[in-house]
């Protein structure tokens, strides 16, 4: 899976995206990542991709056109992923569609597809009416720019890919995979500071220990996402 990261701080993807899971899919060719920096495309001297919002207001705008001659440059880079009029950019914004593991196995299939990261107040709307096929989210919260989502949903699908995790690390079994909050873990030792491990667990018996372990998923799913999962 290629995915091309559009930023004007590439720096920032270095240390998260050399380490850990994301590292290793890398490593086994499952995952490659590309970073363009638009502000190569700035039309000034200064390298400037922001200006003023017409009609006045707080904080600035990103330009179209650094933006627009980025795509034309992967339009024609990753022309073998996708029908010409159709390319998958997607937009890293707080007004978008709300990322959720759902979103991860789906965007986890695909082949390829672009994210642009924000800065300032946001992109010029020809970008998001125009060229934008997507808008996610990683919250309901503003973060300064859209790097740290982009880290966020390439982590979430890197781990997704096959090959990634060992069986033993499987993702099957992750929160979330069906609705559902996972259970608690514990390791050794059996007590710390008085703090024991639940009996059940260290009884052997499988039936138990999974029935167990299906009741705290519903508990906490109920406790933490207001969910029933017996209805
Ligand atoms: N850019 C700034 N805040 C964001 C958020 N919550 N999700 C996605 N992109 C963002």
């Amino acid at each position: 899976m290629q995915i091309d990261i559009l930023t004007l701080f590439p720096k920032m993807f270095e240390s998260p995206f050399a380490e850990g899971i994301i590292k290793r899919a890398i490593d086994k060719e499952k995952l490659s990542i590309d970073f363009l920096n638009f502000r190569k495309y700035s039309e000034d001297n200064y390298g400037s991709v922001d200006d003023y919002p017409y009609g006045g207001a707080a904080g600035m705008i990103l330009k179209p056109e650094p933006i627009f001659k980025a795509v034309d440059e992967l339009r024609e880079k990753r022309k073998e992923y996708f029908n010409s009029d159709q390319f998958p950019l997607y937009y890293l914004t707080p007004q978008g569609e709300k990322f959720d593991q759902e979103m991860a196995k789906e965007l986890s299939k695909k082949d390829y597809f672009a994210l642009l990261a924000g800065r300032y107040k946001d992109v010029d709307y020809r970008v998001r009416e125009h060229l934008v096929r997507r808008e996610i989210s990683i919250g309901d919260y503003v973060l300064s720019g859209g790097e740290l989502p982009a880290m966020v949903i390439v982590d979430a699908i890197a781990r997704l890919q096959k090959g990634v995790l060992s069986d033993f690390e499987s993702a099957e079994t992750d929160s979330f995979h069906n609705q559902q909050i996972d259970c608690p873990y514990y390791t050794r030792p059996r007590e710390y500071r008085g703090y024991e491990v639940p009996e059940v667990l260290l009884s052997g018996n499988h039936k138990k220990i999974a029935d167990w372990q299906e009741k705290k998923r519903k508990e906490l799913t109920k406790k933490f996402r207001n969910i029933n999962l017996n209805e």
